[in-house]
């Protein structure tokens, strides 16, 4: 992690405290004391901040664990014209997160432990934020034939996924749940049966007829959400399922996990709030009756659906039959988007607008923000396993990864500020409620908001 402004001691004083792995929701102080967390809820006592310290004046502040997301694109090696391990990791602290799983879609993919390396090499070098691997299931990401999870899950990654494809082959599947058991890691698997999306850009639907372009069925995801289940039981193994985005998904998930199959799901930031009106453009908002228009910074796998979709995920996320958020955080450069719906690349940059699109479903009376919370925190890190609720929790002794946010800020989306190189957002424009002012991610400020909320005490902060 590289430093920024920087103290041994930081007090983040009277906001609200909420920590689901411990129920915690009160108004505290937090003191963080060589990168742990020395106590979090109470007041702190003046003489255990000496001068010097950095102190933050939270009152009307949200202080919860730096959020976890389990499903992004860092786009290095490779691609690194569209992202880089150092600017998404930055963009990740912008947007709250102090742990984030890299996705293996690079070139070359993350598929041998000397790309894991250099991952983990690049990442402590330049990132701000913890950034932890995934593997490939299959060498290459081709499909054909398993990687040597062994190799990589010794090499450090935290889950395997073909991510941007599905594993399609049956038996690989059932291989690699096999495997998944043997070493404790999930399997992340993008559900989508090739045969049925086909060449489908959008979902189907009438948005896609009206735009005249080929549409996704949720068939498509069901389908082999549905196989999976049925590889899960027979093999014991892991089983995750990445960017959940039909009701009928939810449906066969809940049912799953009623017959005691061990399988796990997240949901993204953009199936939970838009749909695939926003293609047309003007946010769903054009005036459809007139020439034909649309916007590629809407095309996402998978795609944007509809509003019963919508709302059953969001019912699948407060019940709990989806386990956690996952951005899915998917950078693009300009030339990738900027051509016809068809030809523009699958992907959403999500890291630095997931709080503040989310947070406009709690202030709209659809989740708790302590429901939010855990979803974004201890939640994935149960998905990746016991070894990362620590990471998932203010309680003392851990790891200092913090996120301070304001709930009821408002700000407009403007990806010329975006710290992630992917502008490609259709919430371009929006005025989003609630903000990070700060994240801590091992005791180092990994971000902090121009208001420079953070300063350093001249004196003992109790004295003023
Ligand atoms: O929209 C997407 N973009 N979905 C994926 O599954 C892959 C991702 C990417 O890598 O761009």
């Amino acid at each position: 992690m590289t430093a920024g402004l920087n103290s041994e001691t930081i007090l983040i004083r009277g906001s609200r405290i909420i920590d689901p792995a411990r129920n915690v929701d009160a108004v505290g102080d937090v003191l963080i004391r060589g990168g742990s967390i020395a106590s979090a809820g109470g007041l702190v006592p003046p003489d255990a901040v000496p001068s010097g310290s950095l102190v933050m004046e939270a009152e009307g502040l949200v202080t919860s664990p730096g959020f976890i997301d389990i499903h992004c694109h860092l786009r290095e090696p490779g691609f690194e014209y569209k992202e880089t391990i150092a600017t998404g990791a930055a963009a990740a602290a912008r947007g709250g997160f102090t742990t984030i799983c890299c996705m293996p879609n690079t070139e070359p993919a993350i598929d041998n432990a000397a790309v894991v390396e250099y991952i983990r090499h690049r990442a402590a070098a330049e990132a701000v934020v913890r950034v932890l691997p995934i593997g490939c299931v299959s060498k290459s990401r081709h499909g054909k034939e398993l990687a040597d999870m062994e190799e990589l899950a010794a090499a450090g990654v935290v889950a395997f996924s073909d991510d941007g494809d599905p594993v399609y082959d049956d038996n690989l599947m059932r291989l690699a749940l096999t495997y998944s058991r043997d070493l404790g890691l999930p399997i992340s698997n993008h559900c989508q049966e090739p045969s049925l999306s086909r060449h489908g850009v959008m979902a189907e639907g009438w948005t896609a007829t009206r735009l005249g372009l080929p549409g996704i069925p949720a068939a498509a995801e069901e389908t082999m959400i549905a196989r999976d289940i049925s590889l899960a039981e027979l093999s014991g193994g892991k089983l995750h399922v990445a960017h959940l985005s039909t009701a009928g998904s939810v449906a066969l998930i809940r049912g799953a996990k009623e017959r005691g199959i061990p399988v796990t799901a997240e949901v993204c930031p953009h199936h939970l709030t838009i749909n695939d009106r926003w293609a047309l453009g003007d946010h769903g908002n054009g005036d459809v009756s007139g020439a034909a228009s649309y916007d590629t910074s809407t095309k996402v796998y998978p795609p944007l659906r509809q509003d019963r979709d919508v709302e059953a995920l969001i019912e699948g996320l407060v019940s709990g039959v989806i386990d956690c958020v996952a951005t899915d955080h998917a950078p693009h450069d300009v030339a990738s988007k900027e051509v016809t719906y068809q030809d523009a690349a699958f992907g959403i940059s999500v890291l630095e607008t997931a709080l503040g699109s989310l947070m406009g479903l709690v202030h709209a009376g659809r989740f708790t923000l302590p429901t939010l919370i855990e979803r974004l925190t201890a939640a994935p890190a149960r998905v990746l396993g016991a070894d990362y609720l620590p990471l998932a929790t203010l309680g003392p002794g851990t790891s200092a990864d913090v996120v301070v946010f304001d709930p009821s800020r408002q700000w407009t989306v403007d990806t010329s500020q975006f710290l992630s190189k992917g502008k490609n957002t259709p919430l371009e424009g929006t005025v989003l409620t609630g903000a990070v002012v700060c994240t801590i991610a091992g005791g180092q400020v990994a971000y902090q908001d121009p208001t420079g909320a953070v300063s350093r005490s001249n004196s003992n902060p109790q004295d003023r």
